[in-house]
């Protein structure tokens, strides 16, 4: 079997460097830097470079990534409710093989930056359900260096799109792998509950984890997030239940989401953050004060519940920058989350590695520990809090054991003084 070190690595919260002792697709050992115990066919030196996790996207929408120009003439003001439309309008348009390409494409984005777990929504409200068959095809050819886990998301509703639901549970039939639902786009609050309930009975049913778009609005009466606690206590799927955005949560009296708080903790489910765009997304509609869209960050982690950030979209209808690199969410999110003490930036990365695992349920061999997955990167940074402040790039992605992403560090070529 074939084995290899990696020399001198700078581990996340110990001061002293590490090799990282690599037998097959596993970690044989983690020992202190120098030790000599084991035969190695190949070395490399990290030269005290901080080594973590792999980064999990655990929210993106594959099938609309490099959409933003189409059609290409400019329209509307960029709200999230123009972009539902927009995309509506624009999808019929795109073949199997459009929907390959840009995926691909936004697949590499995160890859170079280190992601080697997506889960992406793949919209099924779509008789043809084009871009779910598109997504299959494609989780099946990249299995060996990306786990992609897909989700049926009815974009257009469960009930606001006719025979949402029947598609939703179609998707499931083919193999998605997530119930997903967006109650606060349905016609009625009593339509948005149902498709809650209906979200957590196919979940049941077909044995299937559970993410729903969630109060992506500032109205502060949109309160789904208390049905999602409810339904994951009571069927008992718990952490495999995800709210996404939650963006309503900042509007919400104090009073009520200190409540909540306790409901979530008994129900144990997950909570997923897209700062970039939530913070672009929302607020639209107010004068000054403008509020910024971003659920409790600080007040769920204090709370001991599981958090994670995404990118949520590479230049689509809803938001026309993005780049698939995880990090600048950890410094937005740091900023938006107002979370700056020095254990807090440290503990940043959480957002993207550990915390995004748990919320995809992929934690199995995932931490960088012996025994494990040989699967973590490599930051051109010697620890947490520049790689946080600099943005720092990946410089290799290792991958059970397997180089699959390797870069140069930045060459500075000249400069004054
Ligand atoms: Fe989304």
């Amino acid at each position: 079997m074939n084995t290899k070190i990696y020399k001198n690595a700078k581990l996340r919260h110990k001061q002293e460097l590490y090799d990282i002792w690599v037998e097959g697709e596993k970690i044989k050992d983690i020992v202190p830097a120098g030790f000599r115990g084991f035969p190695a066919e190949e070395a490399k030196d990290l030269g005290g470079k901080l080594v973590c996790e792999p980064y999990v996207e655990s929210h993106i929408h594959l099938d609309y990534v490099y959409t933003a120009d189409i059609p290409a003439e400019e329209t509307g003001t960029g709200t999230l409710f123009e972009a539902i439309e927009k995309w509506s309008d624009s999808k019929s348009v795109l073949t199997i093989q459009d929907i390959k390409d840009r995926a691909y494409k936004g697949i590499k984005a995160e890859m170079r930056n280190g992601v080697q777990y997506i889960r992406t929504h793949v919209d099924v409200t779509d008789p043809n359900l084009t871009a779910l068959k598109a997504m299959l095809e494609v989780k099946e050819e990249v299995k060996d260096y990306l786990y992609l886990q897909l989700i049926a998301f009815p974009q257009e509703g469960y009930y606001a799109y006719k025979g949402g639901a029947q598609l939703v549970e179609e998707a499931l039939k083919m193999g998605a792998d997530v119930v997903g639902g967006i109650p606060h786009y349905e016609f009625t609050r009593q339509l948005g509950e149902q498709s809650v309930k209906k979200a957590f009975e196919l979940a049941v049913k077909y044995d299937r984890l559970l993410d729903i778009h969630c109060d992506e609005t500032d109205d502060p009466e949109s309160r789904f997030v208390e049905n999602i606690a409810a339904e994951a206590y009571d069927t008992g799927l718990g952490s495999r239940a995800t709210a996404s955005h939650t963006c309503a949560m900042s509007s919400y009296n104090n009073a009520y989401a200190f409540k909540m708080m306790n409901k979530f903790k008994r129900a144990g489910i997950n909570f997923v953050s897209c700062p970039t765009e939530n913070c672009y997304l929302q607020g639209r509609y107010d004068g000054y004060p403008r509020r910024r869209g971003i659920t409790r960050i600080d007040q769920l982690v204090e709370n001991g519940l599981n958090v994670s950030f995404a990118q949520d979209s590479i230049s689509d209808p809803w938001y026309p920058l993005g780049n698939g690199n995880l990090i600048h969410q950890v410094d937005f999110g740091l900023h938006l989350g107002h979370m700056m003490s020095l254990e807090q930036i440290r503990n940043g990365l959480d957002f993207i590695t550990i915390n995004g695992a748990k919320t995809l349920s992929v934690t199995e061999g995932y931490e960088l520990k012996k025994g494990n997955n040989a699967s973590f990167i490599v930051l051109d940074a010697p620890d947490e809090l520049t790689a946080i402040r600099e943005r720092a790039h990946v410089l290799l992605s290792v991958r059970n054991g397997k180089n699959i992403v390797e870069k140069k560090p930045e060459q500075i070529l000249k400069e004054p003084f």
